[in-house]
């Protein structure tokens, strides 16, 4: 059943996609692919019953809107989460989603990519992590990238945000071709990471399936623990709408990717513009607050993927973002590396 769907709506993309995709095209197609992908008609998002499976906390997941929207909420008793039906080798992956609103401080909203269940200790991972704030509407954002099990390797970075999340909707995207992970917050890209040589198996290879789960973070999230989940505010709810897969699915069995070779292509020929390239050195500029590759106390030599250019007199050797006041809000509650205890 999900294979069927799933196989529907990517030869539908296809089929959308496929007069874009002429050898040479240029930076404009590029980003009709890109913009394209990113804004796919409705119909296309799976409902859940189609693409996902509960993992967790029994009635804290509650399905809405003909199954197309799903609530995933924290109290007391338990947290709770989903997972995609199938694993992918790459693809482009969305969500949008609607943060629990008021005093959410050590509750974290994640939305992520993982193959932790099937390699234990050399699991892949992609993520976004909404790390709740002491004040419910100054909630941060985390990507956040391990390849073969290297926990150890955190390539952190976070951001603050120029909307208030809990209030409405907002997609969140990541694209995982065979060279680069674009993450994506609506339209706009925010972080790149290019597959480097020396990176290896650090640039997740092996297939992962789709998650989203909201749970007790109290002992890291927020200011570093400070800040417990408080469940006087209980229950905390997350929203998910447009549940979007259009990867290349994995045969459970063979683990053979089981996409035309056209599929993947897609994903690899969503090359950045121009546009938005300097549309994610704005965000950048603005609203990052941490990142790992200027963070000199935990690498004093950085990544090899870490192409330290202008960016890097935004931050200190802490690996936060300099200025204080930059985007103010989002400045208040200022957060170090130990923060994370991945
Ligand atoms: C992946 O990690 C495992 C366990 O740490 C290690 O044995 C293996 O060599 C790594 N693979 C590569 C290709 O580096």
């Amino acid at each position: 059943m999900a294979m069927a769907a799933s196989r529907c709506f990517l030869l539908l993309l296809l089929l959308l996609l496929s007069p874009l995709l002429e050898p040479g095209a240029g930076e404009e197609e590029q980003e009709a692919v890109l913009a394209m992908a990113a804004r796919l008609p409705r119909p296309a998002a799976v409902s859940f019953r189609e693409g996902y499976t509960q993992l967790f906390g029994d009635s804290n997941l509650a399905l809405h809107g003909h199954g197309k929207r799903v609530r995933i909420s924290l109290d007391e008793r338990t947290g709770a989460g989903f997972a995609s039906q199938d694993a992918y080798l790459h693809g482009f992956f969305s969500a949008s989603i609607k943060l629990p609103a008021d005093y959410a401080a050590g509750v974290v909203v994640a939305f992520y990519m993982s193959n932790g269940d099937v390699y234990e200790k050399t699991h892949d991972e992609l993520d976004f992590e909404f790390l709740g704030n002491i004040k419910g509407r100054e909630w941060r954002v985390q990507t956040n990238v391990y390849g073969n099990g290297s926990t150890s390797v955190g390539r952190e970075e976070r951001y603050g945000l120029w909307f208030d999340p809990t209030e409405d909707f907002h997609r969140y995207a990541i694209l995982w071709s065979h060279d680069r992970i674009v993450f994506y917050i609506d339209e706009t890209p925010i972080r790149e990471v290019q597959r480097t040589k020396s990176m290896g198996v650090q640039f997740p290879s092996k297939p992962m399936s789709l998650y989203a789960t909201i749970w007790d973070g109290s002992s890291w999230a927020t200011s570093g623990g400070r800040y417990k989940v408080n469940y006087k505010y209980a229950p905390f709810v997350a929203e998910f709408s447009e549940l979007m897969l259009h990867g290349c699915t994995i045969d459970t069995l063979t683990h053979a990717p089981m996409c035309a070779p056209d599929i993947a292509s897609i994903h690899n020929a969503v090359a950045m513009s121009g546009r938005q390239r300097s549309a994610m050195e704005r965000f950048r500029t603005k609203y990052m607050t941490y990142g790992y590759c200027y963070d000199r106390l935990r690498y004093p030599t950085p990544l090899s993927e870490c192409n330290v250019g202008p960016e890097a007199e935004l931050f200190l050797p802490t690996g936060e973002a300099r200025s204080m006041d930059r985007h103010g809000r989002a400045r208040r509650h200022r957060r170090g590396p130990a923060d994370s205890a991945f």
